[in-house]
């Protein structure tokens, strides 16, 4: 009786407070490292799925490269674990997914404008691979915090120390064990924590995780006892050299970008990666502040403001429909309610907005920064574009890289021109590739990270557009972004490379050299001239 007469009052969280218990991260690696099966666990850990083998994998394999049908279902699973948001420990997380195919990897790249840390998976066995070098420039670039983790220990993988070495030296970042394998292979004994002093006994297939053993110090008998007398006296000698030969770890230079804490472990045996996520959750930032063209934004400001960093269309061929992802930056963003799109200077509003939870898909009604948002669009939203409450800025920090392979666009049906303008317009908008157009003659030539791109936009201006295109290849090597501080030398240059100047798809000058050679040359020639290899560049 008594009770019916209190009233308790919601418990409503500050928007400092759902901040801070946001982590907002993407998993890099080369393809078949392990990106999909650690997902997998971490989201195990989240009680977002069940069992394992119930995240899809995301990837094209080789054997698909012309299996059309194969394309369109990656697509539509690539929706479904675009974005994977889970709680753990009171902590929201929210996994954003990247494509494992290098082909795709233009898309990678943007996706990673919209997290603030990223875990890198190596293969023990191969070390470094070319695709983990390329995602690193990326990271490198916006000084992306890194937390690298190092898979397959239960294979014979390479020394632990060179494969550390390697990590230095190929991704130019520095590296700070944070864990440390006792043998490998056949002969796994487990992993030992440099910090918490606790052993990790090595386990197969194990979806419960055992608590580590306390090993108060690596001289003790115990250590002996737990793996044998060899293992534990090469264990402690390689603490022993550790201590010796990395600086202790400092998280503000693991927040800065400068030093990559590494953890080795077993994705596929749910080894080490609770140890993983744990020290994930303590260490990875919440959202952070975020440049635009007039100021930096942080998250905690009231009013809402965010960036579309990824378009899916037409997932229904026979509806133009698309979901752009959206990040949120700062202050809460609600469902209905009128915001101002800056590109195109005018209020939009969206009735439909979606969160990704795990793999459901689920109407919200708020988001918080660090959140991405699926919003419903007919065909307003552009990649790059910046919503706000109404403030005039743009996100900035959202580029587009230099292509590497590029072919002139063939008409193959004069009485489809509209369609195929229309289709190569919302496939560019959508990110799949980029176009360029010579200031003679017009000319359109895309251009791409991966030739697989070519066959997927064929394929889909066909099917989505009616239109028939051919490509011819050209001989470009790179498509270099131009500025001067010296508006006439920009435009001596311009008028003496006429052949060669085109303009992206904002209308920017871009200079398109065809070989590394003849760039290094023309750089010489003019060198009041800046070339940039992306698109947004400070002078
Ligand atoms: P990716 O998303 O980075 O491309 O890699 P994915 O997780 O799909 O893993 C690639 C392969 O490596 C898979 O084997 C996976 O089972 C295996 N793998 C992942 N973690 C470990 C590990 O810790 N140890 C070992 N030995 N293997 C691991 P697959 O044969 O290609 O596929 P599946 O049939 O096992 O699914």
């Amino acid at each position: 009786m008594f009770l019916n007469l209190i009233t308790f009052a919601p418990f409503i969280m500050t928007l400092e407070q759902e901040i801070a218990k946001r982590r907002t991260f993407g998993i890099i690696s080369h393809p078949d490292a392990g990106k999909t099966t650690l997902t997998e666990k971490l989201l195990l850990f989240g009680g977002a799925i069940q069992k394992a083998g119930a995240v899809k994998s995301s990837k094209i394999k080789d054997h698909a490269r012309s299996d059309w049908m194969e394309i369109e279902k990656q697509r539509g699973i690539s929706v479904a674990t675009s974005v994977m948001g889970f709680n753990y420990k009171d902590i929201k997380i929210n996994l954003l997914d990247t494509p494992g195919h290098q082909d795709f990897a233009e898309d990678t790249y943007r996706t990673l404008t919209a997290v603030d840390s990223v875990i890198m998976v190596i293969d023990c066995v191969k070390g470094v691979e070319t695709q983990t070098e390329k995602l690193m420039e990326v990271c490198r670039m916006r000084s992306t915090p890194v937390l690298c983790f190092i898979n397959k220990l239960d294979r014979e993988g390479r020394d632990p120390f060179e494969l550390l070495d390697e990590v230095e030296e190929k991704l130019s970042i520095k590296v700070r064990p944070l864990s440390w394998p006792i043998s490998m292979g056949k002969t796994f004994k487990g992993v030992y924590n440099l910090y918490e002093k606790t052993l990790q006994l090595f386990t197969a297939s194990k979806v419960t995780v055992e608590e580590g053993i306390e090993i108060s110090d690596i001289h003790s008998e115990q250590l002996d006892k737990l793996v044998g007398e060899n293992y534990a006296k090469q264990l402690r000698a390689d603490v022993e050299l550790i201590e010796g030969v990395y600086p202790e770890f400092e998280v503000n230079d693991y927040l800065a970008g400068k030093v990559a804490p590494v953890f080795f472990g077993s994705a596929v045996n749910n080894f080490g990666v609770k140890e993983l996520l744990d020290t994930f959750i303590r260490i990875a930032p919440p959202p952070i502040p975020r440049e635009t063209t007039v100021r930096e934004i942080k998250p905690e400001e009231s009013k809402f403001t965010g960036f579309i960093f990824k378009i899916h269309a037409n997932m229904d061929p026979k509806h133009r429909n698309r979901i752009a992802f959206l990040r949120v930056c700062s202050g809460k963003f609600e469902r209905a309610t009128n915001y101002y799109h800056v590109r195109q200077e005018k209020g939009i509003r969206f009735s439909n907005a979606t969160a990704f939870m795990a793999q459901d898909r689920e109407t919200v009604d708020e988001a918080w920064p660090g959140d991405i948002v699926g919003l419903y669009d007919t065909g307003n939203l552009k990649i790059g574009d910046t919503l706000t409450d109404g403030e005039k800025l743009m996100y900035t920090g959202i580029p587009s890289f230099s292509p590497e392979i590029f072919k002139e666009v063939i008409n193959k049906d004069a009485m489809k021109t509209k369609q195929l303008e229309k289709g190569l317009l919302q496939l560019m908008e959508e990110g799949v590739a980029q176009l360029f157009t010579y200031e003679l003659g017009k000319r359109k030539v895309v251009g791409v990270v991966g030739a697989l791109q070519f066959e997927v936009i064929q394929f889909r201006l066909k099917n989505e557009y009616s239109a028939s295109a051919e490509f011819a290849g050209q001989n470009i090597y790179k498509a270099c972004w131009i500025s001067s501080r010296d508006p006439k030398k920009l435009q001596e240059f311009i008028d003496s490379k006429q052949r060669h100047i085109a303009r992206d798809k904002d209308d920017k000058l871009v200079f398109m050299a065809e070989s590394r050679a003849w760039l290094q040359m023309v750089q010489e020639n003019f060198p009041e001239i800046n070339f940039h290899f992306t698109s947004e560049f400070k002078d």
